[in-house]
């Protein structure tokens, strides 16, 4: 019952919004979605309740917020005992279309991904184990769960609802997208276009931060973070080859207007600090992407491309 009501709501969510702009990678995504429809509602209630930290205090949405694209404000995020991640938050939209997560990409799934903030000291600071008890030892969660799964609560179906409700956070219908689609240059403003240029041309913006969600999925060294020409050791700690140093995984640029501050460590606040950073050539270090380099641009030019990534934002 609950599953096939889920499954017509998706339906109606996917044909109430043929114009996001994003069909062609959604239609690739569907049937994840389509198989995933069922317990998104019970992920939600879920990516809200405190009970999944040790202290009661800390949900998902303490860092992944809403009105803040799933991301949140601060350039590192207060958790149990108002400890600070270590890394910015995340955006959480178009993550359906994500092939790894983290800002190092060491996480291959969802599944797995939504289940570490429960574990991490610094975020929720509990056991999946403490946490699945909590959950079942209150009448209306247990009952959720037993009608979306037929069972009680259980670390595969946390780790499923979460993952679920994750993905059903798709976002287009932007200025950009409403240009994409119907070609209709009046969707974006003179400067926009001009930075829709440069970004597609000059700025090789494009080369990383491929449409159509505006990533490849992989990992570049851009210098965020390097100090005195030393990378820090970002995806290298994973993999152990020093060739990874200071390499971090190429990010939407979708929502950006409400996700402030950017990069891994929150270390630029504004739009216009990111432009200007691409502009000297990103952070000079030993393992710099060669696609990166000093831009040749005038301030008008900076202006425009800050426009542009203003306009990957729904207004
Ligand atoms: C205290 C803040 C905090 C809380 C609470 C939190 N997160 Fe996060 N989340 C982060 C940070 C910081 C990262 C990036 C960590 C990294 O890359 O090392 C992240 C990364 C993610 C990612 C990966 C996104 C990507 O594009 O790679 C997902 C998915 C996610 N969180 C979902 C959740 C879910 C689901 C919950 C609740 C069970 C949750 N988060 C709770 C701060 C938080
Ligand atoms: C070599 C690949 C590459 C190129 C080229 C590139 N980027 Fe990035 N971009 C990344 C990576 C990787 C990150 C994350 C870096 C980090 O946090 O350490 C990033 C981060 C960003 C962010 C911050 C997003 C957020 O949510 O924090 C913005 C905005 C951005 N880039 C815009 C641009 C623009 C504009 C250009 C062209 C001038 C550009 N990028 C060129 C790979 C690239």
């Amino acid at each position: 019952m609950i599953r096939a009501f889920a499954l017509t709501a998706l339906a109606i969510t996917l044909v109430q919004e043929p114009e996001l702009g994003l069909e062609t990678a959604l239609e690739t995504a569907r049937a994840d979605l389509e198989e995933n429809a069922a317990w998104a509602p019970l992920g939600e209630q879920l990516f809200e309740n405190p009970a999944l930290s040790s202290d009661g205090k800390i949900s998902c949405t303490s860092c992944h917020d809403r009105e803040r694209g799933f991301a949140d404000s601060e350039p590192t995020s207060v958790g149990v005992g108002g400890q600070r991640t270590l890394r910015n938050t995340p955006t959480l939209l178009n993550r359906v279309l994500g092939e790894r997560f983290m800002w190092d990409g060491r996480v291959a799934t969802l599944e797995e991904q939504v289940l570490m903030p429960i574990e991490n000291e610094r975020e929720m600071g509990t056991t999946v184990e403490a946490a699945v008890a909590r959950l079942a030892a209150d009448a209306k969660t247990a009952a959720a769960f037993q009608a979306a799964f037929g069972a009680p609560p259980s670390r595969e179906h946390l780790a499923r609802a979460l993952a679920a409700f994750v993905r059903t956070l798709t976002y287009g219908d932007t200025p950009f997208d409403r240009f994409r689609r119907t070609g209709d240059i009046s969707a974006l403003t003179k400067e926009e276009r001009a930075g829709m240029w440069f970004f597609e041309s000059r700025g090789g913006c494009w080369r990383c931060h491929t449409e159509p969600n505006f990533s490849d999925e992989d990992l570049h060294n851009t210098g965020v973070g390097a100090k005195d020409g030393v990378p820090e050791p970002a995806r290298a700690a994973i993999t152990g080859d020093a060739a990874d140093s200071g390499r971090f995984k190429t990010p939407t640029l979708r929502g950006l207007v409400d996700t402030a501050p950017y990069m891994h460590d929150g270390s630029l606040a504004t739009l216009e600090d990111v432009v200007a950073f691409y502009r000297e050539g990103g952070g000079k270090n030993s393992h710099l992407s060669p696609r990166v380099a000093p831009l040749d641009m005038t301030d008008a030019e900076a202006a425009n491309l800050a426009a542009f990534l203003r306009a990957l934002t729904r207004r």
